[in-house]
């Protein structure tokens, strides 16, 4: 087993190795060379994340690792290889852009591969992740870690993000303390993972209706793990990448992750936006549900806080709106 992971993760570090230079140095890498460089990806940037090419071809890879005495079964387990039903060896990712993914050693262990825009029908999924493995354990290991770690100590602080482009994007223009989860729901351990190296997480998920679904189980799992957690607002429809190209990195900073909100703040946020308000049952219902988020504040001093601020928002007097609070929490 110990040997079969020394060859998995060896033939990892040559094939990231491969895809980087048939990007930055062959004629099979230049779609996606100017794809990349349309993204606003920087030549530097290509070389510290050691981003790739997997070029379109079914066996590119299966002849290189073959020529290098591979075993064929073991780099089907990887990932790196894929068999069909007919046991024909072929490569899993072809023609598109691959993103290495490190564990916190910086051992290449998996890859994402993100296809180039309008070069394949729709039937393709638009990334493809390494499959777990004995190498890659997806719920164990968070995409840009490695390079992160010192930064996120120095500064005392995460940037959780959805997609590798938002943590590259993001590197790009000079934050450096980012990390994203690999196209799965937050896990436990990665909660802990990151609670050993820091107090506090922004939530930087993407601004649309999945985004803020994904943010509020993240929440549930960060907070269990015992890490403080605001949340930064992106626009509706966009994504921290967008936002950076767009705007820059000073309107991120300022506008986006200094305006990052307690979880309070977000829930109650949330909650407006997922109900329409036709009348005054509908308005009594929202407001039993925001004094019920209130209501889970530990602290009396923030809950007096939000309870004034809600019963400002909705023209009610703060003795009606203590007096309901006190109702939904004898309730309970
Ligand atoms: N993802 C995935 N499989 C998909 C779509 C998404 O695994 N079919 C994961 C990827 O890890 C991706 C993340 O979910 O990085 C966020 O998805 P999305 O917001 O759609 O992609 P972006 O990161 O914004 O990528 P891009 O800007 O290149 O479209
Ligand atoms: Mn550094
Ligand atoms: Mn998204
Ligand atoms: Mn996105
Ligand atoms: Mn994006």
């Amino acid at each position: 087993e110990k040997r079969a992971r020394q060859a998995m993760q060896e033939a990892h570090q040559l094939v990231s190795k491969l895809y980087h230079y048939v990007l930055t140095e062959t004629p099979y890498g230049v779609e996606a060379m100017k794809y990349l460089t349309k993204r606003g990806m920087s030549q530097q940037t290509l070389t510290e994340y050691q981003i790739g090419f997997a070029p379109d071809s079914w066996d590119f890879v299966t002849q290189f690792l073959k020529k290098r005495n591979f075993s064929q079964d073991l780099m089907v387990e990887a990932g790196l290889l894929a068999k069909s039903d007919a046991g024909k060896v072929f490569d899993r990712f072809r023609g598109r852009v691959m993103f290495p993914i490190h564990d916190s050693q910086g051992n290449v262990i998996g890859f994402g591969g993100r296809l180039l825009d309008n070069t394949k029908p729709k039937s393709q999924p638009k990334y493809l992740n390494s499959p777990e493995s004995l190498l890659f354990n997806k719920s164990a290991t968070l995409f840009n870690l490695h390079r992160a770690r010192p930064h996120i100590r120095k500064r005392k602080q995460v940037l959780l993000f959805e997609g590798y482009v938002d943590v590259v994007s993001a590197w790009q223009a000079g934050f450096m303390q980012g990390v994203a989860t690999l196209g799965t729901a937050l896990t436990e351990q990665q909660a802990r993972i990151l609670r050993r190296n820091v107090d506090s997480v922004v939530l930087c998920y993407d601004g649309d209706a999945a985004g803020q679904e994904a943010t509020s189980k993240a929440i549930h799992v960060l907070q269990q793990a015992g890490l403080v957690v605001r949340v930064a607002p992106l626009p509706q429809g966009t994504d921290p990448d967008d936002y950076i190209r767009q705007h820059g990195a000073e309107a991120f900073s300022q506008q986006v992750l200094l305006q990052a909100m307690p979880v309070t703040a977000f829930r109650l946020k949330h909650l407006r936006s997922q109900y329409v308000i036709n009348d005054e049952t509908d308005k009594t219902r929202l407001i039993a549900k925001a004094v019920e988020i209130i209501n889970e504040l530990d602290s009396p001093v923030e809950r007096d806080l939000y309870q004034r601020q809600l019963a400002e928002e909705y023209s009610l007097t703060l003795g009606d709106l203590k007096w309901e609070s006190k109702r939904a929490y004898k309730q309970q």
